[in-house]
């Protein structure tokens, strides 16, 4: 089908729908076909703390569909009204107690294992009252909210049960939702994308990764194809090298089962450090949509070269908080964690120097990292450009020019800043650094949703431009192949006290390069 709409042709009626002019330059919502969405690990941590608010607020904003039902499945025993209580107590306090309510009351739950063909019974059987209440069933989002290792057991079991074909009309549709990780390497992640298949086809596989959804991580693409200023500039001969930090204040938490078979490669540069490389670094896709966008993300990817092993030194650097103080309180050592073996050689902290292999990119580093218990949650990108030439100031200024940054601030105080050299008022001959910033709370008023918001109504609607695909999520694990590998030695885990800035090995990755990480707050 081929829609025009405003003189713009396009061949997706989703994208279709949803391109609509108003004053500000709008695209539209479209509110989803009814449809039920099936949660797996509905008891879970995940489900309370993002999926449900998240839901909810769809429901108060009037994106969830007309009519829509929430299956909340897992093993441990609760019943319907348990279960809308506790969905009751994680919604905000302020929340309508009307909204509430109508919200809960589409919210059911059934207990039941994951490897019990009766589970898949029961959901059948929900899914028939559904439907005898008149409502549609033959749209379903089965979202995947359990421990990795049950992937396989559900979705081979939503195959065999039929619960995954989609009912014969030409409207329905049933969409695979997975959370992260997926899979622990290269090997299993190709088996698992194997598995999925066998039931469920590409074109319905969302993988979750949120940073996608969160709106600093969106407006990248914004900012570098909405804008004419930056575009010409981007490129290996004005920028110098880019920076990608995702620091976090708190520790493991009460993930340490999770977190210590995983470490922060596989947590947080596989996935979202990887994708925040992809925005910066793509080419221009030629339409915003989700297979034209993926595809330039999976050729950054693809032009990452592997680190051999003679480079490792200087292409990565590990560390593991020790006690210290995090966020003005004590914060124990990762190895005295709770549920954290005590000589686990664990990395909670990773520098990485990357190139991107292409012409646009050429001996361009892009340096990331990442870190448990640090001094400041942060996440930011910092586009450093190349110093000017020469300084026509040097014979009266006898300092160099401070190059320009561009910084996304992905959180918090949510913004875009731009550094750039300015003479200071009065007869004197000064110059400073200042800078041009916009924040979001400043400028909007109001601080960016939720990230699962957007992604959870993106896949009600069968939009997977801010999902994996397939072959990006295998590529991103070739790229950390080698480094994995290495994490495997005990012997360059750098040891740093919480509540600081990591290891200082991780400033010497940059300084042998000449060049030194900004940090929170500094220009
Ligand atoms: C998750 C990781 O994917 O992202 C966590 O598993 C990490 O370990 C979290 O804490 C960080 O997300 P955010 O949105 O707080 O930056």
């Amino acid at each position: 089908m081929i829609i025009v709409l405003l003189g713009v042709e396009m061949t997706d009626p989703v994208r279709a729908a949803r391109i609509i002019a108003r004053e500000e330059l709008c695209l539209m919502e479209h509110v989803p076909d009814p449809c039920t969405i099936v949660i797996f690990g509905a008891s879970g941590d995940l489900s309370f703390r993002k999926l449900m608010p998240s839901l909810f607020d769809l429901h108060v904003q009037g994106l969830m569909p007309d009519t829509f039902r929430v299956i909340g499945v897992a093993r441990s025993a609760m019943s319907d009204e348990q279960f809308r209580r506790r969905i009751g107590e994680v919604l905000p306090k302020d929340a309508d107690a009307a909204a509430v309510k109508s919200f809960a009351g589409q919210c059911s739950y059934l207990s039941g294992g994951y490897d019990d063909e009766s589970t898949y019974g029961a959901i059948a059987a929900a899914l028939a009252g559904v439907k005898a209440e008149g409502k549609p069933v033959s749209r379903v989002l089965f979202y995947l909210s359990v421990p990795p290792f049950l992937y396989p057991t559900i979705i081979g079991h939503l195959g065999d049960s039929g619960l995954a074909r989609p009912a014969a009309s030409n409207e329905g549709w049933s969409r695979l939702v997975v959370e992260k990780p997926f899979g622990t390497d290269l090997e299993s992640a190709k088996r698992l994308n194997e598995v999925v298949h066998s039931v469920f086809p590409e074109e319905e596989v969302y993988r979750i990764d949120h940073y996608l959804g969160k709106e600093t991580v969106q407006n990248i693409m914004i900012f570098r194809f909405g804008n004419s200023l930056f575009e010409p500039t981007w490129n290996r001969h004005y920028i110098d090298h880019v920076q990608i930090t995702a620091a976090e204040q708190l520790g493991v938490e009460h993930r340490a089962g999770y977190y210590d078979s995983s470490g922060v490669l596989r947590d947080m540069f596989q996935n979202h450090l990887l994708q925040l490389l992809a925005l910066i670094a793509m080419e221009p896709p030629v339409r915003f949509e989700a297979n034209a966008v993926r595809d330039k993300k999976v050729d950054v990817f693809r032009a990452v070269p592997g680190v051999d092993e003679s480079a490792m030194d200087s292409s990565l650097v590990r560390g593991q908080y020790e006690a210290g103080t995090a966020g003005g309180s004590q914060a124990r050592a990762y190895r005295d964690e709770k549920g954290v073996p005590s000589g686990s050689n664990t990395a909670t902290y990773a520098a990485m120097k990357l190139e991107v292999d292409n012409w646009r990119w050429r001996g361009v580093p892009f340096y990331l990292r990442s870190g448990k218990r640090l001094a400041h949650r942060f996440t930011e990108i910092a586009v450093q450009y190349r110093r000017v030439p020469t300084s026509i100031f040097k014979p009266l200024l006898n300092e160099h020019l401070a190059p320009n940054v561009l910084r996304f601030r992905i959180q918090p105080n949510e913004g875009i800043a731009i550094t750039f050299e300015s003479k200071h008022p009065g007869p004197k001959l000064c110059l400073s650094t200042v800078t041009m910033d916009f924040g979001y709370q400043g400028t909007f008023g109001a601080a960016p949703p939720e990230a699962y918001q957007r992604l959870i109504l993106d896949a009600m609607l069968g939009d997977p431009t801010l999902f994996a695909r397939e072959d990006g999520v295998e590529e991103c694990w070739r790229i950390l192949a080698p480094f994995l590998s290495a994490a495997e030695e005990a012997e360059g885990l750098h040891p740093y006290p919480a509540g600081s800035r990591g290891p200082a090995a991780a400033a010497e990755l940059l300084s042998a390069d000449g060049r030194e990480w900004y940090e929170e707050g500094t220009k």
